[in-house]
């Protein structure tokens, strides 16, 4: 067995109360200023909700986030903001681009270097800011993870900066406050963090403790995410998809995704394609590239899917990536590149793109060359 560093939250709330208790938690902190970053479509409902703090001498400052996909220029912008402010708590209130951002805030609100210096694993060192996150969208997991990813503006590829100072203290799930997502949004995050568990469970670095994550967090999502879809408001769906995202997010720091990841990177970055969707475009056709190298995994995630146990490993996975594409279709979303603005044309040079993600590519079960890219996006057009 490998040796394995998994960081955890203090403290996890998923209830249908929880920001009345990360109120309590700021009211107790000896904050003065707390900079609460959100996305515009949750800060009506949020701003009430810190008018709720007792202690006076609290004063709270509200950012909007600049939507999806942040830059290392947005992320400059948003720290000047918390500077001004002489942030000392940091809440993070969206989706997982928004709570990488606050992730990013909180611990680098008293550094000198630029963004750029931090891009890798542990270089941060240490946050003196109280941390809280609270994820309005089941997917990227970024509330239970290490890791922080923006777009660097120099060469319009996406950084990661991965540090265990990053993971939140705090992290309230509030059901009522992810109620809203429309259908489509939820099921991209939702596929998302799907993909997470997957990547992890049939990877090359693939650990036990991480395992027990991943296949709870596969069985929850593709039991309840088709329920959340159908019905937004049913807050028990909703609770065990952001559960399954929270482990998906777990998954991440340990062992982390790989090719489905990776060749997803370009849709992002050169199409703006929604991370979720760009995932779930490919993550079929990416299992069936693996298969042979990861039969007996794929076979028990099938299982975790619901699915039964045939003849072989080989038939289960099978059955397994079926049940993946019945679940995308059933999600109502685009299932080939070529419903998208993508050329067929454009595939050499999205396989060239994806060859630079090495970081999420070397943990895949299978060696994937820049051939085998463009015939997987091929296969997938
Ligand atoms: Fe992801």
């Amino acid at each position: 067995m490998q040796d394995i560093v998994i960081n955890q939250p203090k403290k996890l709330v998923i209830s249908e109360t929880a920001l009345n208790l990360l109120l309590e938690q700021i009211d107790q902190s000896n904050a003065q200023n707390v900079f609460v970053l959100t996305d515009p479509h949750v800060a009506d409902k949020i701003k009430p909700v810190f008018n709720g703090l007792t202690s006076k001498s609290i004063r709270v400052f509200y950012h909007l986030s600049t939507g999806a996909e942040p830059s290392f220029s947005d992320f400059d912008q948003i720290i000047l903001a918390a500077r001004a402010a002489k942030t000392d708590f940091v809440v993070g209130v969206g989706g997982g681009s928004v709570l990488d951002i606050a992730k990013l805030v909180a611990a680098l609100t008293n550094a000198t270097e630029p963004i750029s210096n931090y891009v890798g694993n542990g270089l941060i060192k240490s946050r003196n800011i109280s941390l809280v996150c609270v994820p309005t969208t089941s997917g990227a997991g970024s509330e239970s993870s290490p890791n922080a990813i923006l777009i660097d503006d120099s060469d319009n590829s996406k950084k990661g900066i991965i540090d265990a100072v990053l993971m939140p203290d705090g992290v309230y799930i509030d059901p009522t406050l992810i109620a809203s997502l429309p259908p489509s949004i939820t099921a991209y995050t939702g596929l998302d963090a799907l993909t997470h568990c997957i990547e992890a469970f049939a990877n090359k670095f693939a650990h036990p403790v991480v395992d027990v994550y991943a296949l709870e967090g596969i069985k929850l999502i593709s039991q309840n995410l088709g329920k959340a879809i159908a019905n937004g408001n049913d807050l028990e769906a909703r609770k065990k998809v952001a559960l399954g995202a929270y482990y998906g997010g777990m998954c991440l720091g340990p062992v982390n995704t790989a090719a489905v990841h990776a060749l997803a990177y370009p849709l992002g970055t050169k199409f703006k394609i929604a991370h979720g969707l760009s995932n779930a475009l490919l993550l079929p056709f990416v299992l069936e590239y693996n298969l042979e190298a990861a039969e007996s995994r794929y076979a028990q995630i099938s299982l975790a899917m619901g699915g039964e146990a045939l003849d072989s490993d080989r038939e289960t996975a099978l059955q397994g990536i079926a049940l993946i594409r019945k679940l995308i279709r059933e999600c109502g979303m685009p299932s080939r590149l070529s419903e998208l603005e993508i050329q067929l044309k454009d595939v050499d040079q999205m396989a060239a793109d994806a060859m630079l993600i090495q970081r999420l590519l070397k943990n895949n079960v299978r060696e994937v060359q820049h051939g085998d890219a463009v015939t997987i996006y091929q296969n997938a057009y």
